[in-house]
């Protein structure tokens, strides 16, 4: 039998964090290998940040990822970094952020190469999806993350590769968050669509959710079923808040391997 990838806990610091930022990232990787470590752990700086964070992360359990990737693997591209090239400083990049979507108009198809190209540098695709909250009120969730997700993952993505973010869009730094049993019911949904496009290797696929994630709302949200971590954005940039998730999903896994 395949064991399922550890949960995952992923901190998105988006446009933020400075070289004095870095202290934040020193105190998460000494505390994260001081812990068990059933649990992953990555930080996603901004690019600039990319090789100290991984001078720091050095030999530690923390691994270091880029927000995003170029859909091109190389050439005239003026700005864009590409996927070998973070490849170099990382080990997984996130695609598809509901924040890429709209500022910079990126479409399932654009991502669905972002995503080829993280898979083709042997990095990990971290795919965000999820609905606006027209979409919600719509009750056109369940369809808009559905083809988000078809549309937006490699048809090579399987459980050692990708992982999906489901992020809700009007939750994320906003402080509101779905119920409990929405985001059930979401996660419920994105599995059955990744064993029905994978088949039984989608059972293994991690699903995180992400959105206004922090310590008071995290061992909840992570307790759920089809819930394998969080992707984390404000509650990311305090080393203490970060942490405190870090050790509530800690506290999940050691309860379900009990229980199993
Ligand atoms: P947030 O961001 O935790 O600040 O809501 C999450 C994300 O955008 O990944």
């Amino acid at each position: 039998m395949v064991d399922k990838p550890r949960p995952l806990i992923a901190g998105n610091w988006k446009m933020n964090g400075d070289l004095q930022s870095l202290a934040e990232l020193e105190s998460i990787a000494g505390a994260i290998s001081r812990e068990p470590g059933q649990v992953q752990c990555m930080i996603f700086p901004p690019f600039t940040l990319l090789a100290h964070a991984q001078g720091i992360a050095g030999t530690s359990r923390l691994e270091i990822g880029a927000q995003d990737c170029s859909a091109n693997p190389s050439g005239a591209s003026t700005g864009d970094i590409s996927a070998r090239m973070i490849a170099e400083f990382a080990t997984a990049v996130i695609v598809g952020h509901s924040e890429r979507r709209a500022i910079h108009a990126e479409t399932n198809t654009i991502i669905a190469s972002k995503s080829a190209m993280a898979l083709d540098a042997g990095l990990t695709a971290i795919v965000c999806i999820g609905e606006t909250l027209q979409e919600r009120e719509n009750g056109a969730t369940l369809e808009v993350v559905k083809r988000q997700l078809v549309e937006s993952i490699c048809p090579r993505s399987n459980h050692r590769n990708t992982v999906i973010a489901y992020e809700p869009v009007w939750a994320i730094g906003t402080g509101l968050t779905p119920s409990l049993q929405e985001i059930a019911t979401v996660h419920a949904s994105i599995r059955a669509e990744l064993l029905s496009f994978m088949g039984s290797g989608g059972g293994l696929v991690r699903i995180l959710y992400g959105g206004s994630m922090k310590p008071s709302n995290a061992l909840a949200i992570l307790q759920l079923e089809n819930v394998d971590g969080g992707l984390i954005g404000g509650a990311s940039l305090k080393a203490d808040d970060f942490l405190s998730i870090y050790r509530q999903a800690s506290k999940v896994q050691t309860i379900r391997g009990i229980a199993t």
